[in-house]
């Protein structure tokens, strides 16, 4: 994988939850009480996990988002930034959006989310003029304004999750990104006006397919696993960030897709969906103000 020699300006637009983490043998049955070997707890979901593995790309990375006006929202902006990003938050008068996760013995995930997933409006009071300044933006959540604003970037990359925003928007994106094995993240040919550059579709360990606008197809393999498997929450967002970088570096598809599949892999190698991800960069001297 080509290492980009130019600094990458990044950003994402998306959504933070508060997450409790359970280390258990297996899920419970109905009707069971469990007893984990560990929990623990920090702010993830797929915008916050994205944006610290891009900041441990790119060195530094700003994160648009909406917390809750609480004590968790706040936490939660203090433990990303302590992370390396820089986080652009409207804080809410809502709860923060909270999930629970189990990790089996074999790293799997299963979550349940609590709480509305809330993404910032173009009417909040965020730096958005940046984003038409930055190199790539990886899409989460947020209004309509809010993907108009990420797509003045000059790569967007979004979560297949997100399908409906998109549609409604009619925004167009260079890559749409969504697991096989998530039934809200499907996308077909023609869901999108326009159509993704690039709809990619990740296969855990078999790495996973794309196919481009003009009905080009292709796969890409899965990276080796830097180190024992641990937890495999985040993959999914991780493999999306090190996607976004590639492309805002102007690497071609095939090495941006590899360079996701390495942070996808090395995401499962950690505890929780920081301590594996991949570091390339040395974390540059926080900004305020302009990039
Ligand atoms: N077991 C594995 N070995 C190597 N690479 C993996 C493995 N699991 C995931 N990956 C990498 O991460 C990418 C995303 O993984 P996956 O398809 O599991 O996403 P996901 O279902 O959205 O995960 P999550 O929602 O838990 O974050 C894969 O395309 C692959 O490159
Ligand atoms: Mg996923």
């Amino acid at each position: 994988v080509t290492t980009p020699s130019r600094p990458v300006c990044v950003a994402v637009v998306g959504h933070v939850e508060w997450v409790i983490f359970a280390r258990v043998q297996r899920v419970p049955l109905a009707g069971e009480i469990l007893h984990p070997e560990e929990t623990w707890e920090e702010p993830a979901g797929g915008g916050a996990v994205a944006a610290v593995q891009l900041a441990k790309l790119a060195g530094e990375a700003t994160l648009f988002t909406s917390l809750g006006d609480d004590e968790l929202g706040h936490r939660a902006h203090r433990e990303l930034q302590d992370h390396g990003v820089r986080v652009e938050a409207d804080f809410r008068d809502v709860r923060q959006r909270r999930a629970f996760t189990f990790i089996d013995e074999n790293g799997e995930r299963t979550i349940t989310t609590l709480g509305e997933r809330h993404g910032p409006r173009r009417s909040d009071p965020l730096p958005w003029e940046e984003l038409a300044a930055t190199d790539a933006v990886y899409f989460t959540a947020g209004d309509d304004g809010a993907l108009e604003a990420a797509r003045q970037a000059g790569v967007v990359v979004a979560t297949a999750r997100e399908l409906r925003s998109l549609a409604r928007a009619r925004v167009a994106v260079d890559a749409l990104v969504g697991s096989r094995r998530d039934p809200w993240e499907e996308y077909t040919r023609g869901d999108l006006k326009p159509p993704p550059r690039f709809a990619v579709r990740t296969a855990g360990a078999d790495g996973g397919s794309y196919e481009t606008a003009d009905g080009r197809r292709g796969t890409f393999a899965a990276a080796p696993l830097p180190g024992p498997r641990v937890d495999a929450y985040g993959c999914g967002d991780s493999f999306a960030a090190g996607l976004t970088f590639g492309l805002g570096a102007g690497l071609d598809l095939d090495e941006a897709l590899a360079m996701g599949a390495r942070c996808g892999a090395a995401c499962l190698t950690g505890r929780g969906p920081y301590r594996g991800q991949l570091r390339l960069a040395a974390e540059r001297p926080r900004t305020t103000g302009s990039l």
